[in-house]
C-alpha cells in the first residue's frame, strides 16, 4: 500500500504533469493554427492527436519538451494571433514576421517570461502596443515595424533593460517618444515613419500625454 502511494507520488504525478504541459503548449499552438489561414500548409504537421508538439514542424523544444522557438517568418499566414500563445512559458523566439496577420497584439504575450525575440514586423497588425510587454525582462529584440499599430509608445517599455533592438517604424503611432531607461540608446531610426509620433520627449518641456493622439 505505502509503496503504491509512493509510486503515485514519484512516478505517476511527475509523468502526468509533464504531459499536461505538453498538452497546454500543444493546445496553445493548435489555437494559433485554427486562427490563421495557411495557404501553403506550413502548419500541416500541427496535429493535436500527437500529444507532443515538439514533433511539429517550425517548433523547437528544450530537453524538457517545452517549446522554445516558433519559426513562422515569411510563411504566408493570414488571420489573427491568439492570446493562448502567452502560455508558452519557455518560448524564447516568436518569429512571425512577413506574414499577413491582422488584429491586435495580444496583451497575453506579456506572459512569455523567457522571450528573447519578438518579431512581428511586416504584417497588418492593428491596435495598440500592449504595455504588458514591459514584463518581458529577457527581451532583446522587439520588432513591430511595418504594421498598422496605433496609440502611444508605452512608456513602461523603457524598463526593458536587456532590449538591444527596437523597431516600431512604419506604423501609425502617436504621442511622444520616451527617452528614459533603455530608450536612451535608440535613435530616431527606431521610430521613423509614424506621421503622428512626435519627439523625442523633451524632459520637462513636452509632456508625455500630449502630441498627435487626439
Ligand atoms: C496589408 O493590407 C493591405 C491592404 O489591405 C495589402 O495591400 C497588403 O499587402 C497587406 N500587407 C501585408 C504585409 O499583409
Amino acid at each position: 500500500m505505502a509503496i503504491w502511494v509512493l509510486f503515485h507520488l514519484f512516478v505517476l504525478l511527475p509523468l502526468l504533469s509533464s504531459t499536461t504541459s505538453a498538452n497546454t503548449e500543444g493546445d496553445a499552438l493548435y489555437a494559433l493554427r485554427r486562427a490563421v489561414n495557411d495557404p501553403e500548409n506550413v502548419l500541416q504537421s500541427w496535429d493535436p492527436t500527437l500529444v507532443d508538439p515538439c514533433t511539429w514542424f517550425h517548433v523547437t523544444c528544450d530537453s524538457d519538451n517545452r517549446v522554445t522557438r516558433l519559426d513562422l517568418g515569411n510563411a504566408k499566414l493570414s488571420g489573427n494571433l491568439v492570446p493562448q500563445l502567452g502560455k508558452l512559458e519557455r518560448l524564447q523566439y516568436l518569429e512571425l514576421y512577413m506574414n499577413s496577420l491582422v488584429g491586435s497584439v495580444p496583451a497575453e504575450l506579456g506572459g512569455l517570461k523567457s522571450l528573447v525575440s519578438l518579431d512581428l514586423y511586416h504584417n497588418n497588425l492593428t491596435g495598440t502596443i500592449p504595455p504588458s510587454l514591459s514584463k518581458l525582462s529577457n527581451l532583446r529584440f522587439l520588432r513591430l515595424n511595418s504594421n498598422k499599430l496605433t496609440g502611444r509608445m508605452p512608456r513602461e517599455l523603457t524598463k526593458l533593460g536587456n532590449l538591444k533592438i527596437l523597431d516600431v517604424s512604419n506604423n501609425d503611432l502617436c504621442g511622444t517618444i520616451p527617452t528614459s531607461g533603455s530608450f536612451t540608446k535608440f535613435t530616431e531610426e527606431s521610430f521613423v515613419n509614424n506621421p503622428r509620433l512626435e519627439g523625442p520627449e523633451l524632459m520637462g518641456f513636452v509632456r508625455y500625454d500630449i502630441g498627435g493622439c487626439k
